[in-house]
C-alpha cells in the first residue's frame, strides 16, 4: 500500500513544494524584508478599481521572463528608494510614501498618486518648467524635490529599470485616450486655509503616526512594520516639491490620510495641509 502511494506523495510534495516556493518568491522578492514590501491596500482601494471595471492592473511579478528582472528592479527602487537608490535620495522618503503600491493604483480614495499610464502621457506640458518635459525629466523632478536629492543619470541602469517598471504597469491602459485617474484632483480654491485649526486637527488625526514633531516612526502592525514617513524637517520633501504646495498636499490628505481611513473634509484637509506646509523643510537648490 505504502509502496503504491509513494510516487503520488512525491508528486504532491513536488507540486506543493514548488507551488509554495513560487508563491514566496513571487510575493516576497528575496532581497526585500517584510517591512520593505508595499503595504497591501488593494482591498481598500477596490472602489476605485470598480470605477474602471475594464482595467485589470498587473503586478510587477507577472512581467514576462525577458523583462521581469528589469521591471522588478524598477519596482524595488520605488518601494525602497532608501536602499535601492540611496545616493540619489537626500531625505528619508521613498517614492511609495506618496505613490502607494509603487504607483500601481488608479488613484482616488486610498490610491494616492497613480503612475499607471504615465508612459503614454509624456512628453507633457509642465507649468513649473514652462515647456514640455519628458517622463525621465518628470521622474528626476521627484528625485530632486520630493526626495530632496539628485537626478538619476538619464541613460543609467536605475532610470532604465524605473522606465521598464512604469511601462509594464501602464500596459493595461495602452489603448486609452484619457487617463482621468492621473494627478491629484483640484479642491475648493476660494477657501483660505486656517493653519491654527490645522494644528488642532494634526494633533487629533495625524500625530499618532507622524508624531507631534512630524518626524514619523516605525509602528508594528499585524505582520508588518508600518514605516511612517516624516512630513517636515531635514528628512522630508523640500520646498520646491509638489507636496509643499497646498493644491497637491490638500487633495492628497483629503483622499488618503489618515492612512487607510481618510476622514477629513476638503476644508479640514486644507487647514491641516497648510499647517504642515508652514513647518521648516529643506530649500530646493536649483
Ligand atoms: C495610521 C498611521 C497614519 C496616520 C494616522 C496618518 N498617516 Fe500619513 N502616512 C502614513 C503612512 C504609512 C504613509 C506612507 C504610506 C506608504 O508608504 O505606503 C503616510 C504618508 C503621508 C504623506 C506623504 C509622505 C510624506 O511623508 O510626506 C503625507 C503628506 C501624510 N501622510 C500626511 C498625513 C496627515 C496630514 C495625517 C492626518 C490627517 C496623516 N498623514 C495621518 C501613516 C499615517
Ligand atoms: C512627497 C511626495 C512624493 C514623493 C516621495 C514622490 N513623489 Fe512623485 N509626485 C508627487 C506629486 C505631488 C506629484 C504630482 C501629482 C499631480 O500632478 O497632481 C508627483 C508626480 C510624479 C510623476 C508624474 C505623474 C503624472 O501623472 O504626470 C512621476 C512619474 C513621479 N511622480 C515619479 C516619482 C518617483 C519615481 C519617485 C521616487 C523617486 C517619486 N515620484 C516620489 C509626490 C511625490
Amino acid at each position: 500500500m505504502l509502496k503504491q502511494l509513494w510516487p503520488y506523495s512525491m508528486l504532491l510534495i513536488l507540486v506543493f513544494g514548488l507551488g509554495s516556493f513560487f508563491a514566496i518568491t513571487q510575493h516576497r522578492p528575496k532581497d526585500l524584508t517584510t517591512n520593505e514590501i508595499a503595504l497591501n491596500v488593494e482591498e481598500i482601494f477596490a472602489p476605485q478599481l470598480k470605477k474602471h471595471p475594464d482595467i485589470v492592473l498587473v503586478d510587477p511579478e507577472m512581467a514576462p521572463p525577458e523583462i521581469r528582472d528589469e521591471v522588478m528592479k524598477g519596482y524595488r527602487i520605488l518601494i525602497d528608494t532608501q536602499k535601492q537608490a540611496k545616493e540619489y535620495a537626500g531625505d528619508r522618503l521613498n517614492c511609495r510614501n506618496c505613490h502607494f503600491q509603487a504607483g500601481n493604483t488608479l488613484g482616488g480614495k486610498n490610491g494616492s498618486i497613480s503612475l499607471v499610464g504615465v508612459t503614454y502621457v509624456y512628453p507633457r506640458y509642465s507649468q513649473r518648467a514652462g515647456r514640455d518635459v519628458s517622463l525621465v525629466e518628470r521622474i528626476n523632478a521627484c528625485f530632486e524635490r520630493s526626495l530632496n536629492g539628485k537626478p538619476l543619470p538619464v541613460d543609467g541602469p536605475k532610470m532604465k529599470a524605473i522606465l521598464a517598471y512604469l511601462n509594464w504597469i501602464s500596459a493595461p491602459v495602452k489603448d486609452r485616450k484619457e487617463f482621468p485617474w492621473l494627478g491629484l484632483p483640484k479642491m475648493t480654491h476660494d477657501y483660505k486655509p486656517n493653519p491654527d485649526n490645522g494644528k488642532k486637527l494634526y494633533a487629533l488625526h495625524c500625530a499618532a503616526c507622524h508624531l507631534d514633531n512630524g518626524q514619523g516612526t516605525k509602528l508594528p502592525m499585524e505582520e508588518q512594520v508600518l514605516d511612517i514617513p516624516p512630513l517636515w524637517g531635514d528628512d522630508s520633501f523640500n520646498d520646491g516639491s509638489g507636496m509643499s504646495h497646498i493644491d497637491k498636499m490638500a487633495p492628497f490628505i483629503w483622499l488618503n490620510m489618515p492612512f487607510m481611513t481618510p476622514v477629513l473634509n476638503e476644508k479640514e484637509s486644507m487647514d491641516v495641509g497648510q499647517y504642515i506646509i508652514n513647518q521648516p523643510r529643506p530649500k530646493f537648490e536649483r
